[in-house]
Formats: C-alpha cells, structure tokens, sequence
C-alpha cells in the first residue's frame, strides 16, 4: 500500500479513509496518534497489527469535545467539568468507566474503563469533525520505538503499512499526554503516566492529585497497562548523564578508553564543549526541559541512525515537567544512569 502525506487541504480526503475503516496517523501537540474510526473494529484491529502492540494494552480515544465523550459515558465524577474547562484541548487524558457495549474489547483491552482525549490540533480536531467519529490513536511508531513527533518519523516507522499520514510540522511537546484515572473507588484521581499536564496543575484546580505506585517505586505493576513494556528504546544504548560538565568529561574519557564511539544529547553549551572529542551530536539548543523534552524522541530517533555504540543524555531535575522527561529517557536507557565518578557497569 502507498502511504499518502496529507495536508490541511487534503483533510476531506483524510477523513473518508478514516470513515472506510483506513489507517490515517494525525499530528497533535504531544506526539503523532495512528488514528482508525474507534467505532470500527476490525480497524482498530489493524492498528494494533501494524504496530506490533501488546493486545491487552487499550488505547486513547480522541474526541472533537467533550459533548463527544458524553455519547459514551453516563456518570462524572464532580472534577470533570473542571479539568475539561482548563485542560483541554490539551495533552491530559482522561479515564471514565464506559457504558456497556460501546467500544469493542479491542479499545478497551477488556477494561470496564476507556480513556478520552481531546488533543490541541485544529488540522486533527477537523479530522475528527469530519469523519463523524472518535478517533483511537495510540503514538504512531513501531511498539517499542520513541514515539514519533514528525510526520517524517511516523513515515520511517510505518511507510507501506498505513493508508496516509496528516502532515503539520514537528509537534510543540514532544511527550505523550498525561493520563488520568478518574475511576478509583476513593474517588481521588490518580496519575497513570507523567506529561506535560503537572501533579501540580492538576492540584491546582482539582485538589488532592495521587501517583500510580509503579511511577515512584520499580516494584509496583502499572495500572495503565501499556507503562509495562519497553518503550522508547533506539537499538543505539542509552546512557543518563546525571551532573555537570565535569561529570560528561569523565563518562565522555571512561567510553574512549574502551574505544566506544559515542552520540550526545545534550544542551548547545555541552555539546559545544565536546564536539571534538564525541562522534556524533544532537543539541536542544539553550538548557531548558521544555527544549529537551520538545525534541528527546527525534534527537534518540536521529542517533539511533548514526554508526555510534552509546547515546549519553543530559538529566534533568525529577520536578515539573522534568519528572516527564526523565520518566521517557529512563526507560529509553534501560534505568543506566552514571553520575559523578560511577562506572559502567
Ligand atoms: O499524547 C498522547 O496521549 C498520544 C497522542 C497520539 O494522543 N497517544 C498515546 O497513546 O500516547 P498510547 O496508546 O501510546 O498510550 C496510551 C496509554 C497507554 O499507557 C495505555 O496503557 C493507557 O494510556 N491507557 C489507555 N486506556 C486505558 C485505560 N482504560 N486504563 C488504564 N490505562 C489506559
Ligand atoms: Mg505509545
């Protein structure tokens, strides 16, 4: 199958493949979505083909509002109206238990529960307009590959596999959205996986805010099924740098003595410090953890590419948005961290 790039003025065309049950991937401000009609089972079933994801790890359907949401469920918790006003459109998912019977068991990988998004890209939230259906999208990469945040990515990962892709420039975020559980039997919404929506702002206008277990302590099963698999991983290993310049220089020296060509990701003052002494180099520009998060996955993707033995990349404080980013790039290195005077182990 050729694989179309669509643009604005392509849409029409984007939303009939979407309405004859075609794959279509779409831009948002978090990361590109694989979007199928959600109503549509035998779609949905393609899309976790394509990708090679996990059965049992159900998937985010994206809506055009939140009057789109209330075809599906009956009850909201007293917060909804709250966070929807604030947040969206916006990178916070949000779980409800479902009526019965709406979403078939592929979308909800068996769970009583479905979790809606409405994402903040008028080229999707027209899509979604206009093919007169929600939207399931999971991040349109290989399972197990950084999540996509150009249209040029989702291409590299399913040219071939999927009917078109809706082009709109590189995403503003770079993260996946914040999901979260508005179904605990206390009532208290709890934070399945970290985005760009904070602990804090949601505490902000909801109150008390938890954090699945798993999220502070390795030990704990996930309860968003899919914070269980590998995720976001170049075939290039990664390693976390955790301090200073000095900490660079000494894991930069350790990699040399055992002949590893090295790829760094790191800020524009970093990179320029060590650009003679690294093989390849990948800079978010000016330090910042929006800069880094905006471009983890395309900077990983990009030296995943490159004829390297390691990645080392830049920390960043477990605060904020920062507990976002370390959460994707920890996962990306397998949790190899090296900080002031460690080894590799
Ligand atoms: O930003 C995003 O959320 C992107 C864009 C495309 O919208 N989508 C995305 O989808 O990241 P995906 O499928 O890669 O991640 C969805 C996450 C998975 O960890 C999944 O297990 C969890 O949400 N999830 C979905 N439905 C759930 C449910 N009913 N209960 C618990 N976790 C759920
Ligand atoms: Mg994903």
């Amino acid at each position: 199958m050729e694989t179309k790039m669509f643009t604005a003025k392509d849409l029409q065309n984007a939303a009939d493949l979407i309405r004859q049950g075609e794959l279509v991937a779409f831009p948002t401000e978090t990361v590109y979505g694989l979007g199928a009609d959600a109503l549509n089972e035998t779609a949905v079933k393609q899309v976790y083909r394509v990708k090679g994801r996990p059965s049992d790890n159900p998937l985010i359907v994206h809506v055009e509002d939140f009057d789109m949401v209330k075809k599906y469920v009956s009850n909201f918790p007293k917060v909804t109206q709250t966070l929807v006003d604030t947040f969206w459109p916006g990178p916070l998912t949000l779980i409800f238990t479902v009526k019965p019977k709406t979403f078939s068991t592929t979308v909800t990988g068996g769970l009583k529960t479905v979790a809606f998004r409405m994402p903040n890209n008028q080229q999707t939230i027209n899509l979604i307009k206009q093919a007169q259906t929600p939207i399931v999208g999971p991040s349109a990469n290989t399972s197990g590959k950084p999540s996509p945040t150009t249209a040029q990515h989702v291409f590299h990962d399913l040219q071939g596999k999927i009917a078109g892709i809706l082009d709109d420039g590189a995403t503003q975020i770079g993260v996946e959205s914040t999901v979260l559980d508005l179904t605990a039997t206390d009532g208290i919404p709890i934070i399945l996986r970290p985005g760009a929506i904070t602990k804090k702002a949601l505490e902000q206008v909801i109150g008390e805010v938890k954090v699945d277990e798993h999220l502070l302590s390795e030990k704990e099963t996930p309860k968003a099924p899919g914070m269980k698999y590998k995720h976001y991983a170049p075939d290039v290993p990664v390693w976390i740098i955790d301090g200073d310049q000095a900490t660079f220089k000494q894991a930069i020296a350790q990699a040399k003595k055992d002949n590893k060509r090295i790829g760094l990701f790191a800020d524009g003052d970093i990179t320029k410090q060590f650009s003679n002494e690294v093989n390849e180099v990948f800079t978010f520009g000016e330090r910042s953890v929006e800069n880094a998060t905006k471009v983890l996955f395309a900077g990983l993707r990009t030296l995943d590419e490159k004829s390297i033995d390691l990645i080392f990349a830049q920390a960043f404080p477990e605060t904020e948005l920062g507990i976002a980013y370390m959460n994707r790039l920890k996962k990306a290195a397998n949790q190899n961290i090296f900080k002031n005077n460690s080894i590799f182990e």
